[in-house]
């Protein structure tokens, strides 16, 4: 059992003993005011969660709670109820409302920089064939450099493929250590990387920078990164913050990109599915648009989102009954982020301390999701074993965990090569970490490695 013998990790030094069988008791629930929502009310917002699971997987799929789905389906009634008078009466003041909010709770300058769209992947393909027609149209020369990070979303690098790199961009990834101990690590090698891109005279058009990445899972200091694509006449950047909303602070004047996306169905609790897109005014603001034409094309890109053919809306137009859900919690989204990290943080030490591995980042690094090593003793030794236990772990043992495979390098031996990245959030229980502990120590425990798994 090599990866009970690894090493403590720096990280995990003032690990709280929460783990062994003597510490079963919970941790202190987070002391909440009289005013503020109850334990089990909470519950009761989730109890369509399936309750024989382990869901300590937020960062996939998100959650909502059961006032949110019942406005969400008020809003499909009154559509059905009457149709006409939804789309001329409710549509567009419904957006315009949830479009107010998000300017709002993320500092946008002005209303016209909020879009909403379906999720992250449209953003993503609406900042992308901008770029494209930018190449195609003679705004860029072919050859001209993007760059995005190594541990970009796959989906997020298909798009690249598909729009930038046939469009004739040259496309450089930023390669990023994996355990990362700080952001210098992180800055180093971004600024190695728009070298790269500005050799021979190339001119760097577009970086894509990830706020959380998914996987390895980090929180990246996009501020400081966007202002190094600024010094260095990096000529757009769009961030992929598809997670950020309501998992870590965001403020656009701050971070200064020209583009910035997130979901508000992964952490802020509505329905999938919808993402806003913000654009900060530029003279390219308004060659911005939907994937999908239809009647408002040219009317600008919050108003061409707001209507893409008949469709259910309902998600887009949530939004405040999600603000009335957030503000039920003591100081709110800003409360709920702030515990969802101290908790995550403490169950991962917890973990570690358990297994005798590490954390992937230090807990300055993480939000509400952190990277935590697995014994090298199961033996990960490919991505396709990180699915398979994934679902041997859905299926035998009822825990939802995603898993993520770092290969060895050259000269390392009896290295932690799977770690699981858990999230918190308000609805998971103390005894969810607890269920993955001894999933894992079973296992272990029983000899299992991944090479057992079948095809
Ligand atoms: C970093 C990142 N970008 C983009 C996406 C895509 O999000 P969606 O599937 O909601 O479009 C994800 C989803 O997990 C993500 O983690």
């Amino acid at each position: 059992m090599a990866s009970h013998c690894e090493k403590h990790h720096p990280h995990t030094d003032s690990t709280p003993h929460l783990n062994g069988e003597a510490n079963t008791h919970l941790p202190k629930k987070p002391k909440i005011s009289s005013t503020s929502i109850s334990e089990s009310e909470i519950q009761s917002e989730f109890a369509h969660h399936d309750p024989s699971v382990a869901r300590i997987n937020n960062g996939s799929f998100g959650c909502c709670p059961s006032s949110v789905i019942s406005a969400q389906q008020q809003w499909q009634l009154k559509f059905l109820r009457q149709p006409d008078r939804f789309y001329f009466n409710d549509l567009k003041k419904g957006i315009l409302e949830s479009r107010t909010i998000i300017k709002n709770l993320i500092n946008a300058e002005h209303i016209d920089e909020v879009s909403i769209v379906d999720n992250a992947t449209t953003a993503a393909a609406i900042v992308l064939q901008k770029i494209a027609r930018d190449f195609n149209e003679g705004r860029f020369e072919k050859g001209d450099a993007a760059v995005m990070l190594h541990y970009a979303y796959g989906a997020v690098k298909k798009s690249i493929e598909a729009y930038v790199s046939r469009a004739g961009g040259y496309v450089i990834e930023v390669q990023l250590p994996f355990p990362v101990k700080s952001n210098d690590e992180i800055i180093c090698e971004f600024r190695k990387a728009l070298e790269r891109g500005k050799a021979n005279g190339r001119k760097v058009r577009l970086a894509v920078i990830d706020h959380i990445t998914s996987m390895p899972c980090v929180v990246i200091p996009v501020k400081e990164l966007v202002k190094i694509c600024r010094e260095e006449g990096v000529d757009q950047v769009f961030v992929d913050a598809a997670h950020a909303i309501g998992c870590t602070d965001i403020d656009m004047q701050d971070i200064g990109a020209d583009y910035y996306t997130s979901n508000l169905h992964k952490w802020f609790f509505c329905p999938p599915s919808i993402a806003f897109l913000y654009s900060r005014r530029s003279p390219g603001h308004s060659d911005l648009h939907h994937p999908v034409v239809s009647h408002e094309y040219g009317n600008g890109l919050a108003i061409e989102s707001a209507w893409i053919g008949t469709r259910d809306y309902s998600a887009q137009l949530v939004v405040p009954s999600v603000l009335n859900f957030v503000n039920r919690f003591e100081d709110g989204i800003k409360g709920i982020k702030k515990r969802n990290h101290e908790v995550v943080v403490k169950m991962g030490e917890m973990l570690v301390e358990a297994w005798k591995t590490h954390l992937g980042c230090p807990p300055s690094m993480c939000a509400s999701m952190i990277m935590v090593g697995l014994p090298s003793c199961l033996g990960i030794s490919s991505e396709s074993d990180t699915l398979k236990l994934r679902m041997h772990l859905r299926e035998e043992f009822r825990v939802e965990v995603p898993i993520y495979y770092r290969a060895p390098r050259k000269g390392e031996t009896a290295i932690v090569t799977g770690y699981a990245r858990i999230s918190h959030q308000v609805y998971n229980k103390f005894e969810d970490y607890v269920k993955f502990r001894d999933a894992i120590n079973e296992l272990v425990r029983d000899g299992f490695t991944c090479s057992q798994l079948s095809k």
